[in-house]
């Protein structure tokens, strides 16, 4: 419903436009040219654009971008080898730029000049390359941050459950702690547990404002946080879920079943899971190719 004061400011803008158009139409009776608007200023900058640097030219005084020469650079033979197995699940070796990053990030603790180094030299792609992925990527630190991280859920689900009060009691209680990212993200997924966060890569909740003091004590402590909340331990409607899968192997690829009775042991160690080893089992993806002839497309 509209209030008066609306009503009253509405009458009043339909007024002056009706007067407008009154007094156009009258101009052009009398045969008089329509007044012209004065010239909006639009504020640009030196190079013509009104965003400051985007339209930049290259800087072609500059040495080109160098893919770090390996002779020169040691990696930690560990992280090279989870590199390539990324690198060789891809048609385009570059989509495991993601993986890639998030591996040397578990090796230097962030996405550091060195750990970008290193990823650019076994990717043979330029560190600025990497860079621009780093910095888009939510995940990806680009700056020094504490081993623990919990991302608290500030989306609808748990804002409307008091997650900003979750992540402000949070910090209260891990203070100036260097051990700790403590950090909100956008909606994690599990909205049936708001307000949930993700700690060290479990998902907890709903946390109350209670439990916070015992849950920071249990990360500082090595301890799984808060067990009884955990999401991969709620009971399912599927009797195998939330109990251990054990591997599948080369001979029954297809056995991950689960084991009645036993403990989930595939708890994750770090927000990106567990590192993925080896060759990719199955046959390669396809690599598209254009068609040789115009008969063949
Ligand atoms: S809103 Fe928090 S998990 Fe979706």
């Amino acid at each position: 419903m509209i209030g008066r004061k609306k009503r009253r400011a509405i009458a009043a803008e339909t007024a002056e436009a009706i007067g407008g158009a009154t007094a156009a139409i009258d101009r052009q009776r009398r045969g008089q040219p329509a007044p012209v608007a004065p010239q909006r200023e639009v504020v640009r900058f030196g190079h013509g654009s009104r965003v400051p640097g985007w339209d930049d030219a290259v800087d072609l005084a500059k040495n080109p971008a160098e893919i770090p020469d390996p002779s020169t650079t040691p990696v930690p033979a560990k992280l090279r080898a989870e590199i390539e197995a990324h690198m060789a699940k891809y048609p385009d070796f570059r989509s495991a730029s993601i993986p890639a990053l998030a591996a040397a990030q578990r090796v230097h603790g962030w996405c550091s000049p060195e750990a970008i180094w290193q990823t650019a030299c076994v990717m043979r792609l330029t560190p600025g390359y990497l860079i621009s992925v780093a910095s888009f990527y939510d995940m990806l630190e680009t700056h020094p941050v504490g081993r623990h991280a919990i991302y608290v859920c500030t989306n609808i689900s748990c804002s409307l459950c008091g997650a900003d009060e979750l992540l402000e009691r949070l910090a209260q209680v891990v203070g100036d702690d260097p051990d700790f990212n403590v950090r909100h993200f956008e909606c994690l997924g599990a909205c049936d547990i708001a307000p949930m966060a993700s700690v060290d890569g479990i998902y907890v909740g709903p946390i109350s404002l209670d439990e916070v003091p015992v849950l920071v004590e249990q990360v500082r402590e090595g301890t799984p946080p808060l067990p009884g909340k955990q999401l991969h331990l709620r009971k399912s409607t599927d009797p195998g879920a939330a109990r251990a899968l054990p591997a599948a192997t080369a001979a029954d690829p297809g056995a991950a079943r689960a084991t009645p009775g036993a403990v989930n042991p595939v708890s994750p160690t770090h927000s990106h899971g567990a590192p993925m080893g080896g060759e990719p089992t199955g046959p390669p993806a396809p690599i598209e190719r254009p068609p040789a002839t115009e008969d063949d497309a």
